[in-house]
């Protein structure tokens, strides 16, 4: 089986979806591999070693064309994945639920398009291959460096001959793996942390990192319904229990210094938490990054994705949707690791074999080629179409009952 990696095209992108590490690592599984030139530069991850590595350095198309397994960070444009075709798999951080018309043209395609969107995170078994929480690490961590930067003052308390200096108070809003991330890193530089969930369960997580837990009291995620849903995330609220968490956060964010806001709803618009209302009552030189800001909204208004707007009471805020890319050498360390395990799970004798009953295929899986269908015994025919065009040079295997849409 051969898997290609392309230099990733979308504006900002930075990170490389396999690097020379993950190279080795599939020549082990005994996978070719087929990198563009130039693709991991940026990232800091040479030619050179890729070549060292074992990879074969090539153009885009010869990535595009020779390869039966194509990785990806976000996915290619129209251009690039209008040229894949039947046989071929598309594995990265495809985001079905945000672009219908892409998973659309890879099902018209006949490209099998794997997701790691989609990976059941709360199976132990899945955690090497969970990029979600990988890049959400990074960002928290750079979340708290982007808000020290832009802060006029010191996060840590700070005594000089000159006088003392208080320490910056930073609220975390969202404390998922991202926003406990953030505290963290705010911790170690000096700040006064505060943390806020609407989950249960993470008011307890913040106090294992010695930050404090923001009250807002009812009915904000009222007090006789959870706001805990399956999967350990976050329900979306009702909109009265949204207007008032936002009205409680006019109050509560006037006394801190820095906000960093990390919330999402899986499959929905971020919720907005950061009105306009409560950026007018911030102090002057206080700074909001959004790290939800992107195409679908963030939770600040007014916040614009990779921006940097300063209201009119002097408060800056910062869109800082894809944080992972601005630290790309270690965020991308950590995909390419991501990419070998689920790699390693769905790799068998040197083919991808998608066994649709196993719950991390079923999970990732999101349009499958149906090029040829590999069972022990003869497969179910509504499973099994003959191949619609040459099999790419990395055969697809399917296995099991299951039924992707
Ligand atoms: P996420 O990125 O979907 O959301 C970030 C945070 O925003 C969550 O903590 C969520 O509760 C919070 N949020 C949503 N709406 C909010 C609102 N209106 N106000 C305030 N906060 C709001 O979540 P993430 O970081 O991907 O993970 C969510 C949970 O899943 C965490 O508890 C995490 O520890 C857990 N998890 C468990 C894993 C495992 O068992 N292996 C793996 C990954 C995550």
């Amino acid at each position: 089986m051969t898997v290609g990696v392309l230099r990733e095209r979308a504006a900002g992108e930075r990170r490389v979806a396999l690097t020379p590490d993950g190279v080795e690592r599939l020549r082990k599984l005994g996978c070719g591999v087929l990198v563009e030139s130039g693709a991991g530069t940026i990232a800091g991850f040479f030619d050179a070693d890729y070549a060292a590595s074992g990879a074969e350095l090539v153009d885009a198309d010869t990535v595009l064309t020779r390869s039966g397994v194509l990785v990806c960070v976000r996915a290619p444009g129209p251009a690039q994945r209008g040229r894949l075709t039947g046989g071929q798999a598309l594995i990265g951080l495809l985001e079905p639920a945000a672009d219908p018309e892409l998973m659309n043209d890879l099902n018209a395609a006949g490209v099998t398009a794997i997701s790691l969107d989609g990976l059941p995170r709360t199976l132990s078994s899945a955690q090497s291959m969970d990029a979600l929480t990988s890049q959400a690490n990074v960002a928290g961590y750079k979340a708290a460096l982007v808000a020290a930067n832009a802060y006029g003052g010191f996060f840590p308390m700070l005594m000089t001959a000159a006088g003392t200096v208080r320490p910056a108070t930073v609220l975390v809003i969202g404390a998922g793996v991202a926003g406990l991330q953030a505290i963290g890193t705010a911790r170690r530089l000096g700040a006064v942390v505060t943390g806020y969930d609407v989950r249960d369960a993470a008011r307890s997580d913040i106090a294992s990192t010695g930050a404090k837990f923001l009250e807002l009291g009812r009915p904000v995620a009222a007090e006789h319904e959870s706001a805990s849903a399956a999967g350990g995330y976050a329900r979306a609220l009702t909109s009265r229990e949204q207007a008032d968490q936002q009205s409680a956060m006019v109050d509560a964010l006037s006394r801190f210094d820095v906000v960093i806001t990390t919330a999402q709803v899986p499959g929905r618009r971020p919720p907005v938490l950061v009105s306009t209302q409560a950026i007018a009552a911030m102090r002057p030189g206080s700074v909001v990054v959004d790290l939800a800001a992107g195409a679908l909204g963030g939770n600040v208004e007014g916040s614009l994705p990779d921006q940097t707007v300063v209201s009119v009471n002097q408060v800056t805020i910062i869109g800082a949707g894809n944080l992972p890319s601005s630290v790309p050498t270690a965020s991308s360390t950590a995909y390419s690791r991501n990419i070998c395990a689920l790699l390693g799970h769905l790799v068998e004798d040197g083919r991808l074999d998608l066994d649709l009953t196993d719950d991390i295929t079923a999970g990732v899986l999101i349009t499958r080629s149906e090029v040829a269908v590999h069972t022990g015994s003869p497969a179910p025919a509504e499973n099994v179409s003959p191949p619609t065009s040459p099999a790419a040079p990395g055969e697809l295997v399917t296995t099991g009952k299951g039924t992707p849409s």
